[in-house]
């Protein structure tokens, strides 16, 4: 789908500081060259976000990664058992690193990973050096897991959409950060907690998102209609994402997953939420019920994004 011409095209508008749109496994990211201060500007403006949020520095192998950060033991482990892959690591700066100190919000750690893309993958090999990417939404809107998600929500503000095709894991990584031996999971995503347990070797605590990860703010991935979580069926005047076996029928109810996989329920569920949004705007519907998710494996993910854009905000 993306052609060794696409790429060069996206090389050239990062080397001169331009900002790209870019499909990874987990949702569409928007890259900018990270050693690149104005670069990392233009990503902030596009999204609109608060500038004291650090973005990930997105590498394509370790010898790239090593000259960013310091990878203790630990580290080495986790990104050799899941890179390329959805897990981001938070390690101590390198003092080799050459990330804009915007990207990172000043902080002595730097959030680092690979892709698991390879058109992606070919393209940070081609420019160079790492590419910072936040998800490629508004600030506070559902993140994107198509190339018309992103042409939805942000339009003009990129140079370029690279069509990728839908994300296959669907949402953002999980991140970790790795401190005195200790791993901690400051946001889940598309890697699961028992999947990292298992390479730690021991329970793995989660933490710190209100001080390390200032992105998590409370109402955030926000459709315009309200969530009800936790709903066996839609009411009167609700739209509903419904989860597994569900009698449920209709324009306005989409299923995560009929047969109950928190994979497919992951892949799905920005989209679902999008279509669902565009589904209640369209028709005056104010509200989307949300059936119940099993807090296990991805569901810790999927639940933590549903709750995030059930919050309540300050409209
Ligand atoms: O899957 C993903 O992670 C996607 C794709 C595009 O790679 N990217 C993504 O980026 O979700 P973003 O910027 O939306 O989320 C990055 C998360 C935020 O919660 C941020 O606060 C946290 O990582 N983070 C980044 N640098 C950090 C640091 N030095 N310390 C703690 N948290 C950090
Ligand atoms: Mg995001």
């Amino acid at each position: 789908m993306i052609s060794a011409a696409d790429i060069e095209k996206a090389r050239a508008i990062l080397a001169a500081g331009g900002v790209v749109a870019v499909p990874t496994e987990t949702v569409y990211g928007l890259a900018g060259d990270a050693t690149n201060d104005l670069a990392v500007a233009r990503i902030y403006e596009a999204k609109g976000r608060p500038t004291f949020n650090p973005l990930i520095a997105h590498v394509c192998d370790m010898d790239m990664a090593r000259r960013e950060v310091a990878f203790s033991p630990l580290a080495e482990r986790l990104a050799a058992a899941f890179w390329p892959g959805p897990l981001t690591l938070v390690l101590p700066r390198a003092p080799t690193s050459s990330v804009s100190l915007l990207a990172s919000a000043g902080l002595p750690s730097l959030a680092v990973r690979t892709p698991n893309h390879a058109a992606t993958l070919s393209l940070i090999r081609a420019v160079g050096r790492p590419l910072a990417a936040p998800s490629a939404n508004p600030s506070g809107a559902i993140s994107p897991t198509t190339a018309a998600h992103v042409r939805e929500g942000l339009g003009d503000k990129v140079d370029l959409i690279l069509d990728g095709g839908p994300c296959a894991v669907g949402v953002e990584s999980t991140v970790v950060k790795v401190e005195e031996g200790r791993a901690t999971i400051l946001r889940p995503g598309g890697l699961s907690r028992g999947d990292i347990e298992r390479v730690v070797g021991a329970r793995v605590a989660s933490g710190g998102a209100s001080i390390e990860a200032p992105g998590m703010l409370e109402s955030h991935y926000a459709p315009r209609a309200r969530l009800r979580l936790n709903a066996d069926a839609p009411m009167q005047g609700e739209a509903f994402l419904a989860f597994g076996d569900s009698p449920a029928a209709g324009p306005g109810v989409l299923n995560l997953s009929r047969r109950s996989d928190l994979r497919d329920a992951a892949a799905n569920l920005f989209a679902h939420l999008h279509a669902l949004d565009r589904h209640c705007a369209e028709t005056g519907l104010a509200r989307i019920a949300v059936a119940p998710i099993p807090e296990t494996g991805l569901g810790e993910a999927i639940n933590d994004r549903l709750r995030r854009a059930a919050a309540p905000r300050g409209d």
